[in-house]
């Protein structure tokens, strides 16, 4: 059997399953309005998401939107739809964009999400009023035949890594798979199309649009052409899918849509690999800090940025940067060296400009030589102010641009080399070295 259809046979729904499913949204939408009218109020309760669209994989979450009139005050929309989900679900409020409860009814997830019920998609109150508009969008324009291809491409973005538009992924979201399929037909033609597809690639369904977005990847919403779906699709992300478009077109195989986990690393193996590259290497470990991963990826991002930006501006050369979220989140480095020599170059400005005299003036007393003239300008070799890494990062910390919440705590502990290459670390120098993509492993 092709490798489509098989994949097909694993990801589809059977009957069975959509049962157990229509039974599990039938009794929280009961639930949702016995809530709604115990609290003496009257809104409407819709499906939505892919469950609504009939493009789900076996085990989807449930999308449920309540829906408040227009006029409805923001705060009130807030309290009121968190209260509703509360009571409905338990579960645990989330809140990045827009507040919203997520919790689990007989083993699916379930999102509960206020919403503004507005006429057209021009007068958004909110950033998920387009979600109902998005499911009739979809739900009357694709095939039978086509939700099956969606399938199929949501379990290939899956399986490489690039699905989900949260900030953990960076990646392609439910909706701008199935506008992909609504674009190109089907599962293979998207793939073939997307392996000819270049920085600032923009589609669109129909009328082409004039905002300008400045993203690796444009898809103008067919509802709001103010509005780009792949917003979300960072740089690496938009990458890898195209390169893996073009390898499974290459060469087909199960792993693209079924990744396996590849065998562990053992710390000998590791420890080979980076003797053999004569690399130093520096870790940066916080405590994890307890907020959505909404919330913490673009933090952790940053705060590797920020550390970047410190050991490159002293001369620390970075051969390769990673991260790991995990109980702490540690920050890997592998520098071509840790420790660099006592003095530096330092180049100042041509002799025959002004500023040259406050030059000569600030470095005398501190240069270790004289200061010479080199290609018409004053240079001295001046003593550097950190020689080891871990010495620059634990007195600089303070002016790392850390995110927030790692600022807050505040703790932190620095690793160094010859305390990284051991079996505590092991998982961390894995994410540096494991270059392998999800379908090679
Ligand atoms: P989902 O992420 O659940 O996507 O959001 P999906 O299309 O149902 O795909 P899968 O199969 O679950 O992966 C469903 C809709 O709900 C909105 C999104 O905009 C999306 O259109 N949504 C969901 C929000 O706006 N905010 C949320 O917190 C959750
Ligand atoms: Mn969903
Ligand atoms: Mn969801």
């Amino acid at each position: 059997m092709p490798i489509e259809e098989r994949v097909l046979e694993k990801i589809s729904p059977d009957a069975k399953h959509r049962h157990f499913v229509a039974r599990v949204v039938s009794d929280l939408i009961g639930r949702t309005n016995d809530d709604i009218e115990a609290k003496g109020l009257d809104l409407e309760v819709r499906l939505v998401g892919s469950v609504a669209k009939d493009t789900y994989l076996r085990n989807p979450d449930v999308d449920l939107f309540v829906m408040f009139p227009e006029t409805t005050p923001r705060e009130d929309l807030e309290k009121v739809g968190l209260a509703i989900g509360r009571s409905v679900l338990g579960g645990e409020e989330r809140y990045a964009e827009h507040p919203y409860i997520h919790g689990s009814h007989s083993g699916l997830e379930v999102d509960l999400v206020p919403c503004y019920k507005i006429e057209s998609p021009k007068g958004l109150k909110s950033a998920v009023d387009r979600t109902p508009f998005h499911t009739d969008f979809i739900r009357n324009h694709i095939s039978e035949k086509q939700k099956g291809e969606i399938r199929l491409l949501k379990q290939f973005t899956k399986g490489i890594g690039v699905y989900g538009a949260e900030a953990k992924v960076q990646g392609f979201s439910g909706y701008l798979v199935e506008l992909l399929i609504l674009k190109y037909g089907d599962f293979r033609k998207v793939l073939s199309e997307a392996s000819n597809w270049r920085y600032g690639e923009t589609l669109h369904l129909s009328v082409p649009c004039r905002s300008r977005f400045d993203s690796p990847f444009i898809f103008y919403d067919p509802i709001d052409p103010k509005r780009n779906v792949g917003s979300a699709v960072s740089l690496d992300s938009f990458s890898l899918f195209i390169y893996g478009c073009r390898e499974y077109l290459k060469k087909e195989d199960l792993r693209f849509f079924f990744p396996r986990k590849g065998k562990e690393w053992d710390l000998r193996a590791i420890k080979r690999e980076i003797q053999s590259r004569d690399t130093r290497i520096l870790i940066v470990e916080f405590k994890r800090p307890e907020i959505i991963d909404d919330d913490l990826y673009p933090q952790v991002r940053k705060t590797l940025d920020g550390l970047k930006s410190l050991l490159d501006i002293h001369d620390f050369a970075i051969v390769d940067k990673a991260f790991q979220v995990d109980k702490s989140i540690r920050f890997v480095f592998e520098l071509q060296t840790d420790v660099l020599s006592k003095c530096r170059r330092h180049q100042g400005p041509p002799v025959w400009l002004d500023n040259s005299r406050e030059f000569l003036s600030k470095w005398k007393g501190k240069m270790t030589r004289r200061p010479f003239i080199d290609g018409g300008r004053w240079t001295v070799i001046a003593e550097r102010e950190y020689t080891k890494a871990s010495d620059l990062v634990r007195s600089q910390m303070e002016s790392v641009g850390l995110g927030r919440d790692f600022r807050r705590d505040g703790r932190y502990e620095i690793i160094e080399h010859e305390t990284a290459l051991s079996t505590t670390y092991k998982g961390s120098l894995k994410m540096l070295l494991d270059k392998r993509k999800p379908w090679e492993r």
